[in-house]
């Protein structure tokens, strides 16, 4: 089997903290899978009618693989879906496609795919300026999360618990020139400090942890310090995320969900999650679970 990974990085210029990437190469070399890391800015992009079994690589004229891993996630930028597109016509099977990645990369879009097919989801709009807070407070009320369209390791993600904090933060976005987008969501409260993230791979849930933050922060992300631990699959988690992951089109997927109640509503999708948290409290090897997937989708 030949597959590629794209990602933000050349594969000479990966470290050895770069965990998930450091796991895919292991696992490839384990199973003699030819695998090989590049970052989108190596590809040159050809458009034409006549060659459709090679790109340029540095230069070079390559052999299309089996296979692509897309590994940037929400941060994919308009290049590296060029490239994502330009590979997905030539033939090559991609997990995730282009068309799902930029989907989640969009969390308000995601969103309004999710509220449309009526699953759970935490009342959210996009902020539009002047802020029109007497409404926020009447359709949403306080507390809420301010979070940037796109994002990841919770980095865009703000808690106003008052008007008033959000009148301030909005008046230092607007100092800080910022020209961003943002939604303004519910605060769901059951889930503050802690939430569920899923890992699907071909539609079956692979593995399943509950994040806990932190001290002194709302946000779970294992990435911002949350602690993990394996957390039971019930049939509503199970049916709530692979349903997720099925309509916003995802092979691989992270779905978060936040505790409401006895129950969750959907946090977000990410197309490449992380793994280094869940296959450290869950006994499982992601990789070799996404090469399996892989190798039955390609009939090898
Ligand atoms: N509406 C919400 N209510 C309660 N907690 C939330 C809410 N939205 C996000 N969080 C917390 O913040 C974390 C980061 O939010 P998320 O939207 O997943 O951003 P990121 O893409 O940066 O991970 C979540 O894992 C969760 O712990
Ligand atoms: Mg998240």
């Amino acid at each position: 089997m030949e597959g590629w990974i794209l990602y933000k990085q050349r594969q000479s210029e990966i470290s050895t903290e770069k965990y998930e990437m450091n796991r895919f190469l292991q696992v490839a070399e384990q199973r003699g899978i030819s695998l090989k890391i590049l970052c989108p800015e190596q590809f040159d992009l050809l458009v034409n009618r006549d060659d459709n079994k090679s790109v340029i690589i540095d230069d070079n004229y390559t052999q299309l693989p089996q296979f692509l891993l897309p590994r940037q996630g929400a941060s994919t930028p308009y290049f590296s879906l060029a490239v994502i597109r330009h590979l997905e016509r030539l033939g090559v099977n991609t997990f995730n496609s282009s068309q799902s990645i930029e989907i989640v990369k969009d969390k308000l879009y995601t969103q309004q795919i999710l509220a449309a097919d009526n699953f759970p989801v935490p009342r959210t709009m996009l902020a539009r300026y002047p802020l029109n807070i007497q409404l926020i407070k009447e359709t949403i009320g306080f507390p809420i999360v301010v979070k940037t369209i796109s994002g990841s390791q919770g980095s865009g993600v703000f808690l106003c618990e008052k008007p008033g904090h959000l009148e301030d933060l909005m008046q230092l976005l607007d100092t800080a020139k910022t020209q961003a987008n943002f939604i303004i969501q519910e605060f769901v409260k059951t889930s503050k400090g802690h939430d569920v993230r899923v890992f699907i791979v071909g539609g079956r849930v692979v593995a399943c942890m509950e994040r806990i933050a932190r001290y002194g922060t709302f946000k779970a992300n294992f990435s911002r310090g949350g602690k993990v631990k394996a957390f039971p699959i019930s049939k509503e988690i199970e049916w709530l995320a692979t349903d997720c992951a099925r309509v916003l089109n995802l092979d691989i997927a992270g779905i978060d969900l936040l505790f409401d109640g006895e129950s969750f509503k959907i946090c977000e999708a990410n197309s490449s999650p992380g793994f280094k948290g869940i296959e450290s409290c869950c006994d499982i090897s992601i990789p070799d679970v996404i090469f399996d997937f892989i190798k039955i989708r390609l009939g090898i």
